[in-house]
């Protein structure tokens, strides 16, 4: 991965940083995005200390819309290549918040941080190509369906029906921007990495440690969990491989509703429409 820049959001904890770790370790430029300046800076140091590879990190709060604008001029004003974005950083929250934008938290910082981001670094990856957009989901996404009318603004809120839901986004999106930007160069993928030990709950008092100890003791660690998304970063026989759904370095099959094109193209207009790209 020497000469290749990764970006890497949600790059602090759980999945996000052990990617970003093995990549600084394969010799990649990893860029992490983190919310929490701390944390960032113990991040980077540990990698370092790990790989002798030190990632640079962009602080974003990837709610903000306002904030993943500056992430993404910020990354084009150091970088002139971008060769992995990997979409990572998310949360399930059980109550209803709303971003600062005005949205329902879940779905914009699950999804339309995902849309916006890849979005506005499309140009910087196509003139890199062959480059690759890793987005990951979960197999959450199976036991949802989407109720577009519904999503910025639920009328009524469960927190793991809009994670399943912004999972599903997930790869509705993948399957969406790889029939829009075909033949550019670009390949879009989505992942599901396992049960994995992290944080994902933590945003949830007591109910996210309770969480959390059920993640700590059945998931996987969080080596084993980012190993699809480096799959998906580095194998060259993934090279030109585009609008898929990997679950353990293999290509599987995703729920019906993630194939519904006429649910993709409203899916993509809304999020349009709400980011104004
Ligand atoms: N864990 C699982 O079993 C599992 C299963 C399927 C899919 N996934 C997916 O894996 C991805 C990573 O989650 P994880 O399990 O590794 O959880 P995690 O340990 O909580 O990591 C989430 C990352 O996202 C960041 N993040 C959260 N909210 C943010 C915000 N508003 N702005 C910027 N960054 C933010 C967190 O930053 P902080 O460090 O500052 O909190 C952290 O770096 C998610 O997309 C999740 O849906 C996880």
């Amino acid at each position: 991965m020497q000469g290749k820049v990764c970006l890497v959001t949600g790059a602090t904890s759980g999945i996000g940083k052990a990617a970003a770790l093995e990549l600084a370790k394969r010799g990649a430029t990893v860029v992490g995005v983190g919310r929490n300046p701390a944390k960032c800076e113990a991040t980077a140091a540990q990698i370092e200390a790990t790989t002798g590879n030190r990632p640079n990190f962009l602080l974003a709060d990837l709610s903000s819309q306002a904030d993943i604008r500056r992430l993404a001029v910020a990354f084009l004003e150091k970088h002139e290549r971008l060769d992995v974005l990997v979409n990572n950083a998310g949360a399930i929250n059980l109550s209803h918040r709303k971003t600062v934008d005005g949205l329902e938290l879940t779905f914009a910082l699950n999804h339309l941080a995902y849309f916006l981001l890849t979005l506005l670094l499309l140009d910087v990856l196509k003139a890199s190509a062959p480059s690759r957009v890793i987005n990951v989901s979960s197999t959450a996404h199976e036991r949802a369906g989407i109720n577009i009318d519904d999503l910025a603004d639920p009328l009524s809120y469960s927190g793991f029906v809009a994670y399943s839901q912004s999972k599903l986004a997930n790869l509705l999106f993948t399957y969406e921007a790889t029939r829009r930007f075909d033949g550019e160069g670009v390949t879009f993928n989505a992942l599901h990495p396992g049960l994995v030990g992290t944080n994902l709950l933590s945003s949830n008092g007591l109910r996210g440690r309770v969480g959390g100890l059920f993640l700590r003791a059945f998931g996987r660690g969080v080596s084993k969990g980012a190993r699809t998304i480096v799959y998906l970063a580095t194998a060259p026989e993934v090279e030109g491989v585009t609008g898929k759904y990997f679950v353990d370095e293999r290509a599987v099959a995703s729920s019906v509703p993630s194939h519904d094109e006429g649910l993709a193209t409203e899916l993509w207009e809304l999020s349009s429409r709400l980011t104004s790209v």
